[in-house]
């Protein structure tokens, strides 16, 4: 046995005792675990703890800038803390024996990677997986991604992303559970106790990391990576919420995000990484930075690699994602003082920390299993979950006539750029996905058809007209180009658009048309698609159209000449079967936006808890002088906030409030009736909104406060009840302290952020 091993195997034998120690919960004994890397650590030398820093890019590196180099030898020196993005057991288990038994402290690594809607199983994207509003659904969606990740050997995501998006140009926003804090704090909780479970015991549950801290989502003109800028205030009421939530779930990381804020970038903040998140929130986990974070610090300005690299870590970043920076850096501003040694061990223990609450210092092999890798990923139940869950995200938007569900019968032609690919309907960043297992929508239909039905497909258009746009949007090997001219492919889709009943056009974005660095300066239909939809509708064939999208595209045409639409964002894995699942019926539609859809390009960002102004419009249709509006548009989204359509029908009645005063100590119950009156038995997603009528500050015109997933058989009515606390009723005054302010407040109840029913209470 080599030195390195037999020391390794003394840290191991020290850690089982701890573990003994402190039974079940890995996590629980403090003081075992500090003893443990008190004991760790005081055997490191500094390039060793530099090394804990240290998350270098790896061979099969899909993001961002840097080169990747001899992991291998580095590993075996203690230079690296954790590798991410690779993909297989068997190269994460060579990696891991090198750490464990030719490194001199056999430290095993972090593997981490971007799981962030599933692995191999793809779940819709979050801002789709939002549109369920089933926070249940969506933690299950994470515990799979956690089963399946695992048995690859990964034992870190990348994920909750919770950004809060209210500008659509953002490509991100696919990423995100859209624009409101309270959806997404709840998200972000189910998220996080999804992938670690409840004590990261388990070999099947990872550490999350909640990212990008933050305001990543705020860009400047929704430009990636750009300047974000408000108040604090504004993020505390607005934005901080999901994160917060993620920090109090007790993921064991946090990712910095590339922005600045306040004109500092997030990675060398103090203010926010170590005031905000440490001590007021009370987070005790590790801090990554993105992708080249520090290094990019250079280009903000704020001095060479040495001077943010000791920035960053002053701040309270404990690890760098790629840009070599603590590796390369600390110990020469250790030296200089520009650092001090007090600093750099409480990066490394933080890092150590995670590593023992994990279970590897116990058994770094411990996501280590050929046998899960070919039993666990991509099975037919979690299909089975991740198909229902898809089906809850899909948003009708509109469906004039009840052209929606399609009868299985006829001739049904599936026409359109995303009518016919595989590569497509994962959507961005899926990094584990295996496409080439999944079905394109053009099969998915067929299968659900089987042979009562013809259905016949053509492409139509390519993406775009412009080969150069296209070519941006379709990267990572999601190419889909057609060689034939706009002509050509129009032609043969006239031709199997006449000799069908009916059209489904499977159109909008691909996957990389949205997604990291994808921003787009125009979000409606490209010119190409539009072109084939006009033709499409003109050969007098209903029309159902399927927007494919990562973000809220722009629909304002669209939404006044087709009957039928129905935003289906990326799917997954199983995207196919589910949309098919809900176009004939077989699953009635039940997602509500989570973003609200622009009219237009210039009313963005376009959110519904804004304030009110000095100058409210009275009614949105008209153009109002002097009254803050356009002149040439409504102010209202086309689309609001909480908005989707069913097969059935729902009415709201009766909203009652259980008193007319609270105190602060009390609570208030809210009911509204919901009546099926439709014909068929569905989910509804029930709303609940409250304005605080007076405050010490400008109060939004309306916050969700609650929402609830019903579901009600047709004929029939549910009391849908909600109970208001004064937790429900705080927010950040101007001084930033959390406060409910006595007075009046309106409590609204509906379907959506517009049609509410209204009843006010003064909490006293
Ligand atoms: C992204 C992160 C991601 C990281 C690692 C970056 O480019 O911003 O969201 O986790 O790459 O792949």
């Amino acid at each position: 046995m080599k030195l390195k091993s037999i020391i390794y195997s003394a840290a191991a034998a020290l850690a089982l005792t701890a573990m003994a120690s402190c039974g079940q919960k890995q996590s629980g004994g403090d003081s075992e675990m500090n003893a443990f890397i008190d004991e760790l650590m005081g055997r490191m030398t500094l390039e060793e703890k530099l090394g804990q820093l240290n998350l270098p890019a790896s061979d099969d590196i899909v993001t961002g800038q840097a080169q990747s180099s001899n992991i291998g030898t580095m590993v075996s020196k203690g230079q690296v803390g954790g590798v991410f993005n690779i993909k297989g057991v068997a190269k994460i288990k060579e990696l891991q024996r090198i750490a464990v038994e030719e490194s001199r402290l056999g430290i095993p690594l972090l593997f981490g990677m971007d799981v962030i809607h599933g692995y191999e199983t793809v779940f819709p994207i979050p801002l789709g997986l939002s549109c369920s509003w089933d926070t249940t659904a969506i933690e299950r969606s994470a515990r799979i991604a956690a089963i399946e990740a695992s048995a690859a050997g990964i034992c870190w995501t990348f994920s909750p992303m919770v950004d809060i998006c209210r500008d659509a140009r953002w490509g991100r926003a696919s990423e995100g559970s859209g624009e409101d804090p309270f959806l997404g704090a709840a998200i972000s909780r189910a998220m996080v106790h999804g992938y670690q479970g409840d004590n990261l015991e388990r070999n099947d549950e990872i550490m999350a990391c909640v990212k990008h801290f933050a305001l990543y989502g705020a860009p400047d003109g929704g430009r990636d990576y750009n300047t974000v800028d408000m108040s604090r205030q504004r993020m505390f009421n607005e934005y901080f919420a999901p994160y917060k939530a993620g920090a109090e779930a007790g993921a064991g990381s946090f990712m910095t995000s590339f922005n600045t804020i306040d004109g500092v970038p997030a990675t060398a903040n103090r203010w926010l990484l170590t005031d905000v998140l440490r001590d007021q929130w009370g987070w005790n986990g590790f801090i990554v930075t993105d992708y080249t974070a520090i290094s990019e610090m250079i280009e903000h300005g704020l001095g060479d690699l040495q001077t943010v690299s000791a920035l960053a870590l002053k701040a309270g970043t404990d690890m760098d994602m790629v840009a070599d920076g603590f590796n390369g850096t600390l110990a020469k501003s250790l030296d200089e003082g520009l650092v001090d040694m007090g600093q750099i061990d409480a990066a490394v223990r933080r890092i150590l920390e995670a590593k023992y609450k994990l279970g590897l210092f116990k058994d770094p092999y411990k996501y280590i299993s050929e046998e899960r890798e070919k039993t666990d990923i991509y099975t037919p139940e979690h299909r089975l979950e991740a198909r229902k869950i898809a089906t809850e995200t899909f948003v009708l938007l509109k469906n004039e006539g009840n052209l929606l569900p399609l009868q299985k019968s006829g001739r049904i032609a599936v026409i359109g750029p995303l009518a016919n690919t595989r590569a497509n309907m994962p959507g961005t960043w899926s990094v584990a996905a295996a496409a080439e297992k999944y079905k394109t929508l053009y099969e998915g239909v067929r299968d659900a058809v089987g042979d009562r039905a013809t259905v016949v497909y053509a492409k139509g258009s390519n993406l775009t007209a412009d080969a150069e746009l296209e070519a941006n949007a379709t990267m990572f090997g999601r190419e889909m180009r057609d060689e034939r001219s706009e002509q050509q492919l129009l032609a043969e889709a006239l031709s199997v658009a006449r000799s069908s009943d009916v059209i489904i056009a499977a159109l909008g974005e691909s996957s990389e048309f949205s997604g990291e660095s994808s921003s787009r300066s125009d979000i409606s239909l490209p010119d190409t698609q539009r072109r084939l939809l006009e033709a499409l509708l003109a050969t007098g064939k209903p029309v159902v159209m399927l927007n494919f999208s990562g973000r809220p595209t722009i629909l304002s045409w669209e939404s006044e000449h087709v009957p039928a639409i129905m935003n289906v964002w990326f799917g997954g894995s199983e995207a196919a079967d589910a949309i098919a699942d809900v176009v004939f019926g077989d699953v009635v539609p039940s997602g509500k936006l989570t973003m609200s859809m622009p009219r237009n390009m210039g009313q963005i960002p376009v959110y519904y808890n804004h304030f009110n102004t000095g100058r409210p419009k009275q009614q949105d249709v008209k153009f109002e002088k002097f009254r803050s509006g356009y002149i040439d548009s409504p102010n209202s989204p086309l689309y609001p906030f909480g908005y989707g359509l069913s097969y059935t029908t729902f009415d709201y009645s009766d909203l009652t409030l259980s008193a007319t005063e609270m105190t602060a100590d009390g609570s208030i119950r809210a009911s509204v009736k919901v009546t099926n009156s439709g014909k068929y038995d569905a989910d509804e997603i029930v709303q609940l909104y409250i304005r605080d009528m007076v405050g010490t500050s400008a109060r939004p015109v309306k916050e969700l406060k609650g929402f609830k997933r019903v579901h009600i058989k047709a004929g029939e009515t549910a009391v849908v009840d909600f109970d208001i606390t004064v937790d429900l009723l705080k927010y950040y005054n101007f001084e930033l302290e959390y406060v409910a302010e006595p007075g009046e407040f309106a409590v609204m109840a509906g379907p959506d952020s517009e049609r509410l029913q209204s009843q006010t209470f003064t909490l006293k």
